[in-house]
């Protein structure tokens, strides 16, 4: 038998969490414990979204931002265990309004439990994360966390009253996912660097990163709606058409469609109707509009990575590096 030929696998990027693999521990303990109540149903429904996983993502910024800055007291734990707390009353309330019956590989909690008990566990989620930023006693470190809830919320909104406009702009777009998405990364960048006490050209270097890195993040995750695999996902694809939510791949493609196709478009976002998503995918991709859209977040990666020139440099600030780099390629 013929010797198996030899060929160098591919080396394997670097998992840029892995730096924080003890404090992701201690954030998942902290999150666990926080979930304490009298009210069964409370426990069970938020047991039952944030035990589905998910990426961890903003409390991984919080950690590592920390980390490149020293930080070494217990607040940091908590403050991630913070953001993800918010970042999970979101998606509570987010599944609800997008009537999302997917989310991290299983049914929704409103398929599950209703969406009364959502709205109302995501209510005591938001609350609960507010008495942890109380208790780590900083004034600056709470404003910070109150104005980025209060701007999801805003962004949320926005994104509401946008539905079924075919008209929205590239701005436009930005603003609701600076507001709905960006705004927490930036201030999970933030209050680690409030935690460590940075100088305001350090602390507004961080903030940047983060909503760089947000956005980025959201651009990505809009065109995984039209290019991604609903089982990495753990979400169903075609959801943002459905809802007639218009999002830059849509955008892009009716720019640069012609007349006949870009008005398939604008019927579609009009009515939010998925009839002709074989039809629109195919115009997406031919006019380049989901490239152009990668284009779109790299740029905004770039400027996450530029941000970080401000920071030392050390493992943490490379893992920071690596994570904006490795954002544009996610497939979940
Ligand atoms: C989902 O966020 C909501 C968006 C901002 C797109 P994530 O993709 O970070 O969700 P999980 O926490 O990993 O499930
Ligand atoms: C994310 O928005 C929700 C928030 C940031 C509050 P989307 O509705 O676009 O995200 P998915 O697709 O449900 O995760
Ligand atoms: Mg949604
Ligand atoms: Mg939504």
């Amino acid at each position: 038998m013929a010797a198996p030929i030899l060929t160098t696998p591919p080396s394997p990027s670097p998992n840029p969490l892995a730096l924080i693999a003890s404090d992701m521990q201690a954030l998942d303990q902290v999150i666990a414990q926080r979930l304490d109540t009298s009210v069964a149903l409370i426990g069970q429904i938020s047991r039952y979204i944030i035990a589905a996983g998910g990426k961890r993502l903003r409390p991984a910024l919080v950690l590592l931002t920390a980390g490149a800055l020293g930080v070494e007291n217990a607040n940091k734990h908590k403050l991630a265990a913070v953001v993800e707390l918010i970042h999970t009353a979101t998606l509570l309330h987010d599944d609800v309004v997008d009537e999302s019956t997917l989310r991290r590989g299983r049914p929704t909690a409103n398929e599950t439990f209703g969406n009364p008990a959502s709205v109302l566990v995501g209510d005591f989620l938001h609350t609960r994360s507010f008495q942890m930023m109380v208790e780590v006693g900083s004034l600056p470190i709470l404003q910070v966390l109150s104005d980025a809830t209060n701007v999801i919320a805003e962004g949320e909104v926005l994104q509401l009253i946008n539905t079924h406009d075919a008209n929205l702009s590239e701005a436009g777009y930005l603003h609701v996912i600076r507001s709905k998405t960006a705004k927490l990364f930036e201030a999970s960048a933030q209050v680690a660097a409030q935690l460590a006490n940075a100088s305001p050209d350090i602390e507004a270097a961080c903030a940047t990163y983060g909503q760089a890195l947000g956005t980025a993040f959201q651009i990505i995750d809009d065109v995984l709606d039209y290019d991604g695999d609903s089982q990495e996902m753990g979400k169903n694809l075609g959801d943002d058409l459905r809802e007639g939510k218009n999002t830059l791949p849509l955008i892009i493609a009716m720019q640069r469609a012609s007349a006949n196709k870009a008005a398939l478009i604008r019927q579609a976002i009009e009515q939010g109707s998925t009839e002709q998503l074989h039809n629109i995918l195919a115009i997406v991709r031919s006019t380049g509009a989901l490239d152009a859209t990668r284009e779109a977040a790299h740029q905004e990666a770039l400027r996450a990575i530029h941000a970080l020139q401000a920071l030392p440099h050390n493992p943490y600030t490379q893992a920071m590096e690596q994570l904006a780099s490795q954002l544009l390629l996610r497939r979940t």
